[in-house]
């Protein structure tokens, strides 16, 4: 195919894409899928030949590189190879992707769990394979894309309501007719903007409406808790959520995705999602190296506690220096700059002093909203994060943010 020759919508969708890409690239301002040399445990990156403190890791207990769970996954490699040669159904499943699905539920306090390739498939086939026509799922308005995609692809009725809002779920609610089966769906921990859902409101909505309630856990195990087990430990709750999905590629250092949730939930799952049955198991390694990391959380509870504090000091350190961060109350820190192009610039500026951050830019938030999107992990120091701190302040004056 000659593109020269296509004049249709497909092909000014893609020159828009390349114009904008080539327009950022000559200002300086294109920090999209920016290579890593090294990743020095968490805290410290080496990029462009320079090492610079990490503010944009999801590894929030600073797991990765962790001696006990790389021997883990070596120690795998070495008894299974690195693949599986396909599907968890077809001669795909090992002994250690069941040792891991139960050390989930455990963690978990579920009955059992399951596992799939990634989180992003997990959201997609566990809402698609759940619900269906006549079906209605209700979602908060700043759940993950892959809770959105999840939710279309089923062909449920999508609602979605204003985000963290309990009054206007309730009014969703009501408005489903009688009989028809509802899912609420939130995350635990906003992606983007580091705040916590309202659980105690939606449980009770989903108690009096008679709906199904799902938590997306990728930015709350590890994080929230005493324990780290998340939303339901954090608001003492356990038990009240039916469908706790999460991702083994945050705060567990591999990759994966899982629900936890009654026997009967998950033999259904096991036996009619199609990204369990249709799509390769995980590889020994990652399964290793993930069951590990469960473990290590619950020997070393320092993590929790020190991801508290060093999350307390950003926040209040930025708040302080006159920065918008929403209602943050986690290690995932939105640091507001108004434009895109406000966004970048201070992305620039950060990165020159050796600040590793990432801006977020709209769509992936709303226009006016973007921001950097910083995060902190136990693997920083104080001294650390106040250096951080006073370079994101420096530049914020520069750029007339703050
Ligand atoms: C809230 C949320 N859910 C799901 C996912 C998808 O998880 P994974 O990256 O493991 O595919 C992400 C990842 O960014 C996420 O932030």
């Amino acid at each position: 195919m000659d593109l020269k020759k296509i004049d249709d919508a497909v092909m000014r969708r893609i020159q828009m894409m390349n114009e904008r890409v080539n327009g950022l690239k000559e200002q300086d301002l294109y920090f999209y899928n920016q290579p890593m040399t090294e990743l020095h445990g968490g805290a410290k990156v080496l990029t462009n030949g320079r090492e610079m403190g990490m503010y944009a890791s999801y590894g929030y207990l600073g797991l990765l590189g962790h001696p006990r769970i790389g021997a883990a996954a070596k120690a795998a490699i070495d008894r299974y190879g690195t693949g599986t040669h396909g599907v968890r159904t077809l001669a795909g499943t090992l002994k250690i992707h069941n040792e891991l699905e139960e050390t989930i539920a455990d963690f978990k306090h579920a009955e059992a769990a399951i596992t799939y390739s990634s989180g992003y498939a997990t959201n997609l086939s566990v809402i698609s394979t759940l619900m269906g026509r006549g079906d209605y799922v209700l979602s908060d308005k700043l759940n993950h894309a892959s809770i959105v995609d999840g939710c279309l692809m089923s062909g449920a009725e999508f609602r979605r309501f204003r985000h963290n809002e309990m009054a206007d779920l309730e009014k969703r609610l009501q408005q489903v007719p009688n009989g028809a089966s509802k899912l609420v769906i939130a995350d635990a921990v906003f992606s983007m903007d580091g705040d916590i859902i309202d659980l105690p409101g939606m449980v009770a909505l989903c108690k009096k409406y008679n709906a199904w309630l799902m938590m997306d856990e990728a930015h709350s195990l590890g994080v929230l808790g005493k324990t780290g087990r998340g939303i339901e430990e954090y608001f003492d709750m356990e038990g009240s959520v039916d469908i706790k999905m999460g991702t083994l590629s945050k705060t567990i250092p591999s990759v994966g995705g899982y629900v936890a949730a009654k026997e009967e939930i998950i033999t259904y799952l096991r036996h009619a999602s199609r990204a369990y049955i249709f799509s390769a198991a995980l590889p020994p390694a990652q399964t290793a190296a993930a069951n590990e990391a469960f473990k290590v959380i619950l020997d070393e509870p320092w993590r929790i506690e020190k991801l508290q504090a060093n999350t307390d000091l950003f926040i209040n350190g930025l708040k302080s220096s006159g920065f918008d961060t929403l209602l943050t109350e986690t290690a995932i820190v939105p640091v507001l700059c108004g434009s895109d192009e406000r966004a970048f610039a201070m992305t620039r500026e950060c990165q020159h002093h050796d600040v590793f951050v990432l801006p977020v830019v709209s769509p992936a938030v709303p226009e006016g909203l973007s921001r950097l999107r910083a995060t902190v992990t136990a693997a920083h120091e104080p001294e650390d994060i106040k250096y951080a701190m006073s370079v994101m302040e420096k530049a914020g004056q520069e750029l007339g943010i703050i």
